[in-house]
């Protein structure tokens, strides 16, 4: 195991991480791409993993592998409280009053899906509305635009402010309709890196009867999450986007609601009894998890979960801001547009640009040859884009292993792209 604690500085700089020797417990960041030293700068699409997470998912099946809920020898009790006890750590992890209000699923998408098919589809009625805002993830647009076809609710969609943050007031104001039933906001945007104020925005919705979800999946990695504190209804996020494995994710939500909640799969496993022509279904959080899950990522997302925990979620945060923040001043200086809000307190790790000179496919094409991996293209966000008059950005984005010194090595290739593309 890692010990995680050892790797912080002394006391004088309480609150700085030892990045390098971070950086030691990720096999994949010795990796060179053509020939050159991976700068792995793509972490909102997806993190890597550590040393850690990479053991915890090869000890399981090298020790403990067995289906979970269904056997008495020991290694089906082993497996089986390996699962629950990751339920347990998720719940203390966000705050949650109850672990049986956790669930594991595929990762945010589905779990965005279940709460709009097994909740809203079942709830909203002809001329309700579904608020959301122009900068949502394709996951959070795609399944409400599903929901409002099928029950006749309506979409309404927060703009932008100048400054190119998601309009606050615009989301308060919505959900202050006597229509608004729902409201289902990022926590931090993929795109624009703006983390909304979610406490203000739940309130709000709070008063007037409005139900509220977070999209966490790129606020949930970047900051200490309490769902009590937040005061929304459902919480969901991705576990490969804060070190875990791919294949994993949580609901979290309120349990009167997931009592109200119809389960998206049906089968194996969620039901308490079958007989030929009906079936009852088992107690939440089960009823929602059919079939064979994905046990050996759910146990990998623990050690995720633990790494985190060891590092300190207020750590990850101040860090992976002063590298976005510097990445910001440094993109600024070479002339790229930066879209978002500028101050990095308002936004988790990632830094969307355009240069005048460089398309951002050419960028990131030319970028890969030097070793450095970030994103170019819409990014699931194609009406935000739409909004800001531009089919594709660059993105880069950081986490916890990342410093400035790849800030500067990312700067100085820009530099090459743009006189080569001149
Ligand atoms: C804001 C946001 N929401 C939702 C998702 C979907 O996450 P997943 O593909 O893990 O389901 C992403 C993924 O990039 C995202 O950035």
């Amino acid at each position: 195991m890692v010990d995680l604690e050892r790797l912080e500085r002394p006391e004088s700089e309480v609150g700085a991480l030892d990045v390098q020797a971070l950086r030691r417990q990720f096999p994949i960041l010795g990796e060179r791409v053509h020939g050159k030293p991976l700068s792995y700068l793509d972490n909102a699409a997806t993190t890597q993993k550590p040393e850690a997470v990479i053991e915890a998912v090869a000890n399981f099946y090298r020790h403990d592998n067995a289906n979970i809920h269904r056997g008495i020898h020991t290694l089906a009790e082993r497996a089986t409280a390996a699962y629950e006890a990751v339920r347990e750590q998720v719940r203390r992890w966000i705050g949650a009053p109850s672990a049986h209000e956790v669930i594991f699923t595929r990762g945010t998408t589905e779990s965005i899906n279940l709460v709009a098919h097994g909740w809203a589809g079942r709830h909203l009625e002809p001329g309700d509305e579904i608020v959301l805002t122009v900068a949502e993830h394709h996951a959070n647009l795609v399944p409400w635009q599903v929901v409002a076809r099928r029950t006749g609710a309506v979409l309404r969609h927060a703009p932008l402010t100048e400054d190119g943050a998601i309009d606050e007031d615009a989301v308060c104001e919505l959900v202050r309709s006597p229509r608004a039933r729902l409201c289902a906001i990022t926590g931090a945007s993929n795109v624009l890196g703006h983390e909304p104020d979610l406490r203000r925005i739940c309130a709000e919705a709070r008063r007037h009867g409005v139900r509220t979800l977070v999209d966490g999946a790129q606020w949930v990695p970047h900051a200490p999450v309490d769902v009590g504190e937040t005061g929304c209804d459902w919480l969901c996020f991705s576990g490969h986007k804060m070190l875990g494995p791919t294949g994993v994710g949580v609901l979290w939500g309120r349990r009167e609601l997931l009592e109200q909640t119809e389960p998206l799969l049906t089968g194996g496993e969620m039901i308490r009894v079958v007989e030929l022509d009906r079936a009852t279904w088992n107690d939440v959080p089960w009823r929602f998890e059919a079939g064979t899950m994905n046990i050996a990522q759910v146990v990998g997302l623990g050690a995720a979960i633990r790494t985190l925990e060891q590092i300190g979620m207020a750590r990850v945060q101040r860090h992976v801001r002063a590298v976005t923040g510097y990445a910001i001043e440094r993109l600024r200086a070479l002339g790229a547009t930066i879209y978002g809000p500028l101050d990095p307190t308002r936004r988790c790790g990632l830094v969307a640009f355009t240069l005048p000179e460089v398309h951002p496919h050419d960028l990131a094409q030319w970028l890969d040859q030097e070793g450095i991996a970030i994103r170019a293209g819409h990014h699931c966000a194609m009406p935000l884009h739409a909004q800001l008059g531009l089919g594709s950005t660059a993105r880069a984005s950081f986490y916890v292993y990342n410093d400035e010194a790849e800030v500067d090595r990312l700067v100085q290739a820009i530099e090459g792209a743009r006189a080569f593309f001149r």
